[in-house]
Parts: C-alpha cells; structure tokens; sequence
C-alpha cells in the first residue's frame, strides 16, 4: 500500500505526506557549516523552535524505555569558543545552536541506587544501546530544525580532544560524548552530496558483496563529494585519510579508549 486512505486517522490528522514530499524534503537535506550572525554574533534559534526541536529530541525512540542519552546545551559563548576550538569545528560558536549528544548510563544508575540496586556489568551493552539512543535524539533534533527552515552539522570533532571536552562539560562517569551538533540558518551555497547507489547499500535478504567493478562505480559517484574549490574529488583519497593506517581515525582510537575506560563505558574483553 503506497498512499494511506483520506478516513485513515493518520492521514486524518494532517501527519502524512506523500511520498514525493518525503523525498524533496529529505534530498534538501545539506549539512551546513556557515551560519548567518548578527553583528558577528550568533543569531540564536527563538525560543519556541528551540522548544520544538528539544521536544523532537525526546520523542525519540529509545532503548528498554531508558533514555540512556543526554543533550548539553552549549549556551555560554566562552563554552562555545572553547568547544569550537577543541573540536577544531568554528562553526560552534557562530550557529543559532549547539549541542553535544551524549551517551548516558550515568542517571539509569542512580535511579536503580535510589532503591539499592547495583548496576549490572553491561559496558558493552551500554555502549550499544547509549550510542544510539544518542544518535535518534540527535538526528531528531536536525530533522526537527530542518523542518523549521535550518540547516545543520554534526560534529564528530568531538573524538579530537575527547579527555578535555569531558572535563570542560563536567561530565561524570558513565557519560561519554558521542558528537556536537550544530544547527543555525545557512549562510552558504551547499552542494546536493551524493550518496552510494542504493543497490550497493541496502540488502536483500542476504549480504551481498560488491565486486570491483561495483565499488569503482561508486567511487565515481561519490567523487563530487570530495572537491575543494574547483578541483574534483577524489573520494577514496578522503577515506584513505580518514581510515586507512596512520589516518585520522586511528589518531582518534586511543584517546577514545583512554576517556571510555575512565567513565567506566570500557567493554571487558
Ligand atoms: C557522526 C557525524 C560526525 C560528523 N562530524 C563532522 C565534523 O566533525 N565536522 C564537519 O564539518 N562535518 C562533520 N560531519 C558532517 C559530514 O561530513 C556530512 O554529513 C557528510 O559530508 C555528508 O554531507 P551532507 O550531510 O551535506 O549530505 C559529521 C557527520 C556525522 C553524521
């Protein structure tokens, strides 16, 4: 069934689209990293979308009912500035809003000792579930913003100087930061960026792996991605840079380990 019927209740409460709606406004998704200021300031979101995105932020699904996520609020411009220089994302500090997505296992840990209950030992589970509590609050708050006429962009960053940005946010253990999320009225000319053919991405039923020819198809289609200023892209020297030996992924896994070992979000093995 591709359309609900008009005495459907959903489609009678105003909440369905068509499918051609869904699609234009997610292909208007673009992640933005120039924001409109006033007077070099940030122009900050009113309150009444701040509230609508917060509130989308909590309508997220969410793990065992648990809410294992929490949002800093970065509101304090020296926060900002500080936040924007540690993540080397400068955008921090001119957006309409910004925020850190945390996992969170701390609070679920307290309500249990309200009644004497010790945590179980589920760090791994924790780290499961927590990311991606996480991820649906953030990417419910962005689409939220989006829909209000904003644009935004996650800022992984936050790996850069991971043990600096817990200390600076006072973030007690079992609370890791997952990324910072920006959001603001865009002040730039965004490219549509492609994506991998659905085919290579999704599935049918079995895994399927794709051959040479295949992935060289999509390197193609994903070059544009990559260029800078006139030049074209060359997109698999941009992951070999993120994700190849020596990159900056690697760069990133120790420091990761060292801070989810300290707020005691380490797996066992
Ligand atoms: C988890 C995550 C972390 C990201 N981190 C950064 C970042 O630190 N800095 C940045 O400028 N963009 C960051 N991005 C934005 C991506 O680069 C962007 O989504 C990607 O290039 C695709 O572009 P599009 O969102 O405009 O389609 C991040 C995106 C995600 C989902």
């Amino acid at each position: 069934m591709s359309e609900l019927s008009a005495s459907d209740p959903q489609a009678a409460s105003g909440r369905q689209q068509t499918a051609e709606q869904v699609r234009e406004f997610f292909a208007g998704h673009r992640t933005v990293r120039q924001y409109r200021t006033e007077g070099g300031q940030p122009i900050p979101l009113p309150q009444d979308h701040l509230d609508a995105v917060l509130y989308a932020a909590q309508r997220a699904p969410t793990h065992s009912t648990s809410q294992l996520y929490s949002v800093v609020q970065l509101s304090d411009p020296a926060v900002r500035a500080r936040m924007a220089e540690l993540t080397g994302n400068a955008h921090i500090a001119a957006a309409g809003a910004a925020f850190v997505l945390c996992a969170d296992i701390h609070r679920t840990a307290q309500i249990l000792r309200l009644d004497g209950v010790e945590p179980g030992a589920w760090p791994d589970v924790a780290n499961h579930f927590a990311v991606g509590d996480a991820v649906m609050a953030g990417q419910n708050l962005l689409t939220a913003a989006e829909m209000l006429g904003y644009q935004g962009c996650w800022i992984g960053g936050v790996l850069n100087h991971l043990a600096e940005i817990v200390e600076l946010l006072e973030l007690p253990a079992g609370v890791l930061p997952f990324s910072a999320l920006t959001v603001g009225l865009s002040d730039e000319d965004t490219p549509y960026r492609p994506r991998l053919e659905r085919e290579t991405v999704v599935h049918q039923d079995r895994y399927r792996l794709p051959d040479e020819a295949e992935l060289r198809r999509n390197i193609e289609q994903m070059n544009p991605i990559a260029a800078r200023g006139g030049q074209p892209g060359d997109w698999a020297r941009l992951l070999k840079m993120y994700w190849g030996a020596g990159g900056a992924m690697e760069q990133r896994e120790a420091g990761l380990s060292a801070v989810k070992e300290r707020q005691g979000l380490q797996g066992s093995r």
